[in-house]
């Protein structure tokens, strides 16, 4: 029998942990405390904690937060901004928004740039790397952070994808959370995200705090809240207190909802992993933590097997079967990606959420392996 199985269920999460939601949403609401208080301080507070960062400022989306990091780095025409070939359009749209050129990089067998193709796209006008962190799993940031500091270039960490996720650094004998690497991390709460919200939102996280004091006021159109002095034509992308309260009340949750995923990650991998056409999300380096936002396989029959799990009820995702840099409008350089091209015809997302149950994953096993015709 065909069963329905979603691919992110926000009505179920939202029984869950519905008493504490609603409590907030009252809270709000009672008070008409919707802009600028306490739920968005609180929420800041608790996410730099999480990270471990200084601060953590508030914004509108994952896209701004890249954008105003980009804008805090004084990134602009005549810079240069290396980025994956292979990630979300929005972080080349942050580049290409502050007026600098993107260089696309190829990625690696774990999605994420690779690290040994970024020395040949240095020149004198590389300014940054915007490093992403694709699917729950960090980019090499020991590298990257090498690279960056040999050239001196700024790193801006679009870590929408991985809160949670972390890396080892056996120089430093420390292990640091994605998000506290570069002179940001970036964050996205769009609603199907690890830490999604009932809307658009964002923030970022830095150690420093002239970017954050940069971030706080050109959030609200450049405004200095506590001397109403304007520092700059800025822009209105501040996280809605409301949107905070609830992140606040998820964040809490953040840690256990982890160990489920990696629990259904673990799931699908014993119960797949003798499929020699099927590449499965788990890599050998035991320095970086593998927080699953996404259970992103690569099939080599492409789109007859995400059709055959459609056909079969299972939601799947299949980002991205088009690469971005191919999208005429971007107008953007393909030098030509391998990688990128061919992980783009065989990727397949299946569902990874922490409302899903054994029976579903199960299901989803099931029609996997009569694919494969195991
Ligand atoms: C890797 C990556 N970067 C940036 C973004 C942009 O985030 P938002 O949709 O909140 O603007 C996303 C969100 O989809 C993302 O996955």
């Amino acid at each position: 029998m065909i069963r329905k199985i979603r691919f992110v269920e926000p009505v179920k999460v939202y029984n869950m942990i519905k008493d504490e939601l609603d409590a907030a949403y009252f809270e709000v609401m009672s008070k008409g405390d919707l802009i600028d208080r306490g739920q968005l301080k609180s929420f800041e507070e608790n996410l730099a904690k999480f990270v471990g960062t200084k601060y953590a400022v508030g914004l509108n989306s994952g896209y701004d937060a890249l954008h105003m990091s980009l804008r805090a780095a004084k990134v602009g025409a005549g810079d240069e901004v290396i980025v994956p070939a292979h990630t979300f359009v929005a972080s080349c749209s942050a580049i290409v928004n502050v007026g600098a050129t993107p260089i696309l990089v190829d990625v690696g067998k774990d999605f994420n740039i690779d690290v040994d193709k970024i020395e040949e796209v240095i020149t004198p006008r590389t300014k940054a790397i915007m490093a992403v962190h694709l699917s729950g799993y960090m980019a090499d940031m020991v590298r990257i952070m090498e690279i960056a500091s040999k050239y001196k270039l700024i790193v801006v960490e679009d870590a929408c994808q991985s809160l949670g996720s972390s890396m080892y650094d056996e120089k430093t004998g420390t292990k640091r959370m994605a998000g506290a690497w570069g002179m940001t991390g970036c964050w996205s709460f769009y609603p199907f995200k690890i830490l999604g919200g009932y809307g658009d939102g964002g923030a970022i996280t830095t150690n420093d705090p002239d970017v954050a004091l940069f971030a706080t006021r050109m959030r609200y159109n450049g405004e200095d809240r506590d001397t109403g002095e304007y520092h700059g034509h800025g822009f209105t992308c501040l996280l809605d207190n409301m949107q905070a309260a609830f992140l606040d009340v998820k964040l809490l949750y953040l840690p256990s909802w982890i160990l489920k995923r990696k629990e259904i990650a673990e799931r699908y991998r014993t119960a797949l992993c003798d499929i020699p056409d099927l590449l499965l999300p788990h890599y050998n380096d035991l320095r970086r933590d593998h927080i699953y936002q996404n259970y992103t396989v690569r099939s080599k029959q492409g789109n007859a097997f995400s059709d055959f799990l459609k056909t079969n009820g299972i939601e799947v995702l299949t980002q991205f079967r088009k690469p971005y840099y191919k999208h005429t409008a971007l107008k953007l350089e393909d030098r030509g990606f391998p990688e990128t091209e061919a992980l783009s015809r065989e990727v397949c997302s299946l569902p990874m959420n922490v409302e899903i149950d054994n029976s579903e994953v199960d299901y989803v096993i099931e029609v996997v392996r009569k694919f494969y015709g195991k």
